[in-house]
C-alpha cells in the first residue's frame, strides 16, 4: 500500500488497553486511516504518515507509578489535535500541569454522563449519554486552559478539553459498543477537530494496492498458497486483479478438509475468478504419514511439515518465481508496545520460516494493513461471493485436530458428513455469519451404547461446538435454539453411520479452548 492512502489519518498510541485495536477499527469504519503504535515509538516512526491527530489509548497503569508509560514529548509539541482516553486522559492531565489521584472507588461499567458545556467534541449529542467507564484514577485538578465538558455522579471531569489547543480527554471508552454515542464522539474528533477526510474506502484501497503490486512485481511471477480461507482468498483475488496470469496459486488438498471444500476452492478460483490454480492431491501422502499419530501436537507437526514439503516441491517445479504472496493481516503484525519499530519484520520472517533455504522469495503481503472486517469488504468489492468472504476460521491442520484419537479415512468421512449437516443447518437458520464465530463438529474416540430400532448399537460419540467471540482469545459457547440442536442431532444419528450419540459443548474459553485438540 502506498503512503498516500495513509496520510492524514489518526495515530493511536497504545498504553496497553484491551480496546486499543478497537479504536483504530472504529476510526477506519468512519472512513479514516488509523494505525496503532507502541508508546515508546520514535517521532519519525509515529509521524511517518503525517497523522492529522493522535489518540492516546487507555491502559492498566496509574500515571504516577514509577514505571508508568509516558507521553512522548513530541506529541505535545506537534501542534496536532489529541484525544486521550482514560489512561491517555490522565497522562495528558499530568503532562500539562493538572493533577490525577486514585479515585475512592474504581468506576467500571455503564454510567450516565451529562454535558452542558459547548464543545466541538460533544457537539450534536444528547445532554445525557450512556457511556462505558473503566478506570481507577480520576482528575483532581484540570491543567491550565482546560474546561470540564461532562460529568458523572462520581466524577466532575468525565470529559475535558482545551478547545483552543484542540486537546481533549474522556474518562470513558467511546470505542466500545456499550457507549452508544461513542462513534459520534469519535466522528466529531476526526472531522470537526482533526479535519480528516473520509478517504479510506474499499475501492480506494483496491486501486492503491493494484498500483503498488504492479509497481513492485513488474514482469516477475508470484506464488500464493491458497487455503480457501478468507485471507488467502482475498490476497489471491487482489493480486490477480493487479497482475493476472503472473500469479500462480497452489492449493494442497491434504484430506483434512471439510465436505466439498476442495472442489469449491478449485471451482471458485479457477473457474469463476479465472485464476491460475494448481490443485495438488496429497491425500495419500498425508494419510499414510498420520497412521498411528494420536497426540494433538504430533498431528500439528506432521501436517505442518508435510504441507511445507508438498508446497516446496510444487514451488521448485514451477521455477523462476520471485515473489511469495501471503495473506498476513494487521492483527498478525500489530506493533506491540514493547517493540514498536521492529515487530513487523519479525513476523514476516516468522511466516516464511518453514520454507527451506533454497526457496528464497521476496514477500508480498497486500493485506498487512487491514483488519479482518476490512479484508471481507475488499473481498466483496473484488467480486468474491459471500460464501467465501464470510467463511469461519478453519485451522491449518483441519479436521485432523477435530478427529480425536486415530485418524482414519472412514472416521474423517464420518466427521465430514456430520459437520456438513450441522453447518448447513446453522447456515439455513442464519447463525453461521452472525450468530456464531466458529461452529464445527468433533468426533470422539469413545463409543457409547444406543438403541436403533430393535437393536442395540455401540458407536462413536460426536460433539457439536459453536462459540461466540470477537477475538478468539476468549469465547463463550453459543446459546443455540434447542429445536435446531434437536433437529441436527436426529439427522446426524439417522444419516451418518457409526455415530449414535450427539452432545453439545457448553464450555467457555477459558478454561476450555475452542478446538478440542
Ligand atoms: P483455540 O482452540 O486455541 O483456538 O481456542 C483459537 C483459534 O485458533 C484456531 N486454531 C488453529 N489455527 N492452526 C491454525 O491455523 C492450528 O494449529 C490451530 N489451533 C487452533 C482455532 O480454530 C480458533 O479459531
Amino acid at each position: 500500500m502506498t503512503d498516500d492512502l495513509k496520510r492524514g489519518g489518526i495515530a493511536v498510541i497504545d498504553y496497553g488497553s484491551q480496546y486499543t485495536q478497537l479504536i483504530a477499527r472504529r476510526i477506519r469504519e468512519l472512513g479514516v486511516y488509523s494505525e496503532v503504535y507502541g508508546h515508546d515509538g520514535s517521532a519519525d516512526h509515529i509521524d511517518r504518515h503525517e497523522p492529522a491527530g493522535y489518540i492516546l489509548s487507555g491502559g492498566p497503569n496509574s500515571v504516577y507509578e514509577p514505571d508508568a508509560p509516558q507521553l512522548p514529548p513530541f506529541i505535545l509539541q506537534a501542534n496536532r489535535p489529541i484525544l486521550g482516553i482514560c489512561y491517555g486522559m490522565q497522562l495528558l492531565t499530568a503532562a500539562l500541569g493538572g493533577r490525577v489521584a486514585a479515585a475512592r472507588e474504581r468506576e467500571y461499567g455503564p454510567a450516565p454522563i451529562t454535558h452542558e458545556t459547548q464543545s466541538p467534541l460533544l457537539d450534536g449529542l444528547q445532554p445525557e449519554l450512556r457511556v462505558w467507564m473503566s478506570h481507577g484514577d480520576r482528575i483532581e485538578a484540570l491543567p491550565p486552559g482546560f474546561k470540564s465538558l461532562a460529568r458523572t455522579a462520581n466524577s466532575p471531569h468525565a470529559a475535558i478539553g482545551d478547545i483552543r489547543r484542540k486537546t481533549y480527554g474522556v474518562q470513558f471508552h467511546p470505542e466500545v459498543r456499550h457507549s452508544p454515542q461513542g462513534n459520534a464522539i469519535l466522528s466529531n474528533f476526526l472531522f470537526a477537530i482533526c479535519r480528516c477526510r473520509a478517504a479510506w474506502t474499499a475501492e480506494a484501497f483496491i486501486d492503491d494496492a493494484v498500483y503498488s503490486v504492479r509497481a513492485q512485481v513488474k514482469h516477475e511471477r508470484v506464488l500464493l498458497a491458497l487455503s480457501g480461507g478468507v485471507d488467502s482468498a482475498v490476497t489471491g483475488a487482489l493480486i490477480h486483479r493487479a497482475i493476472g496470469d503472473q500469479l500462480t496459486c497452489v492449493f494442497v488438498d491434504h484430506g483434512m478438509l471439510r465436505k466439498g471444500e476442495a472442489e469449491q476452492v478449485v471451482r471458485v478460483f479457477r473457474q469463476e475468478q479465472g485464476m491460475n490454480v494448481i490443485a495438488v492431491n496429497a491425500v495419500e501422502t498425508f494419510m499414510s504419514e498420520l497412521v498411528g499419530v494420536t497426540k494433538p501436537e504430533a498431528k500439528r507437526k506432521t501436517i505442518g511439515k508435510l504441507f511445507i514439503d508438498t508446497f516446496s516441491q510444487e514451488a521448485r517445479r514451477l521455477q523462476g518465481i520471485r515473489y511469495l504472496a501471503q495473506g498476513t493481516i494487521y492483527p498478525d503484525v500489530i506493533e506491540s508496545a514493547a517493540d514498536s519499530n521492529s515487530a513487523k519484520t519479525i513476523k514476516s520472517h516468522h511466516n516464511v520460516g518453514g520454507l527451506p533455504d533454497d526457496l528464497q522469495f521476496d514477500l508480498i503481503e497486500p493485506l498487512r494493513d487491514l483488519f479482518k472486517d476490512e479484508v471481507r469488504k475488499i473481498g466483496l468489492a473484488l467480486g468474491l461471493s459471500e460464501a467465501i468472504v464470510w467463511r469461519q476460521p478453519f485451522p491449518g491442520p483441519g479436521l485432523a485436530i477435530r478427529c480425536l484419537g486415530e485418524i482414519t479415512w472412514s472416521r474423517l468421512e464420518k466427521l465430514r458428513a456430520a459437520d456438513a449437516i450441522y453447518v448447513d443447518a446453522l447456515r439455513e437458520a442464519g447463525l453461521l455469519r452472525d450468530g456464531t464465530a466458529q461452529s464445527f463438529a468433533v468426533l470422539l474416540p469413545v463409543k457409547s451404547v444406543g438403541v436403533m430400532g430393535d437393536n442395540r448399537s455401540y458407536e462413536e460419540v460426536l460433539v457439536l461446538r459453536s462459540v461466540t467471540t470477537d477475538d478468539f482469545m476468549t469465547a463463550d459457547w453459543a446459546r443455540l435454539p434447542y429445536e435446531l440442536l434437536a433437529e441436527v442431532s436426529a439427522r446426524i444419528v439417522n444419516e451418518v453411520a457409526g455415530i449414535n450419540r450427539v452432545t453439545y459443548d457448553i464450555t467457555s474459553k477459558p478454561p476450555g479452548t475452542i478446538e478440542w485438540e
